[in-house]
């Protein structure tokens, strides 16, 4: 996925001193890269029986929503706290630069739903097992989680495999 990397942009010391950003935004503004995307993310998942996408705000939802489409299933956002209008439960988790909480509407996702999470990118996985952590309270059935981008260093596909949820990424 050498051309998915061309298209990614890495600034370093953003947000803070020492991170260097993975800047998807070249990468969406790019038609071929993005459609080469999407489509690789939903691969592994196309014969999978996925009934909802469980998207992390924020780039997860661009990506969500059209892994989505490409898998005729629903989509689910996990929310920053305070940004869903219904009643909702929340996980909190801390993340390479903070700590904060994600929530997921309390009827969002029936008992058994078959269940993708998506976001751009693994980290540390703190965000991303909060995700898995609310689709597992919530009574639904994790089949995988997907990403473009994976930081191996920070040992995130790590800590979603201790979880038993296999992780897939595009580049690395
Ligand atoms: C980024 C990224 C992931 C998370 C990964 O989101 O989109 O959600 O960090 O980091 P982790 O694996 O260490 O948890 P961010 O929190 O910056 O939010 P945003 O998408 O709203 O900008
Ligand atoms: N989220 C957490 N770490 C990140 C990084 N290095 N680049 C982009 N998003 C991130």
């Amino acid at each position: 996925m050498q051309e998915l990397e061309d298209l990614i942009r890495t600034i370093p010391d953003y947000p803070k001193p020492g991170i260097m950003f993975r800047d998807i935004t070249t990468l969406l503004a790019d038609p071929k890269g993005l459609k080469k995307a999407i489509k690789h993310m939903a691969k592994p998942f196309e014969k999978e029986k996925i009934a909802a996408v469980a998207g992390i705000e924020a780039r997860g939802f661009i990506l969500g929503g059209a892994i989505a489409d490409r898998l005729e299933c629903g989509f689910i956002p996990i929310r920053k706290k305070g940004k869903l209008p219904w009643k909702t439960i929340g996980q909190e988790y801390t993340l390479e630069y903070g700590v904060d909480v994600i929530e997921v509407h309390e009827d969002a996702i029936a008992e058994g739903t078959r269940v993708l999470i998506v976001d751009d990118l693994i980290a540390t996985g703190g965000t991303a097992e909060a995700a898995a952590k609310l689709v597992q309270r919530s009574g639904g059935k994790i089949v995988g989680a997907t990403f473009i981008v994976d930081l191996p260093d920070l040992g995130g596909m790590k800590r979603l495999a201790d979880l038993g949820v296999e992780s897939h990424a595009l580049v690395s």
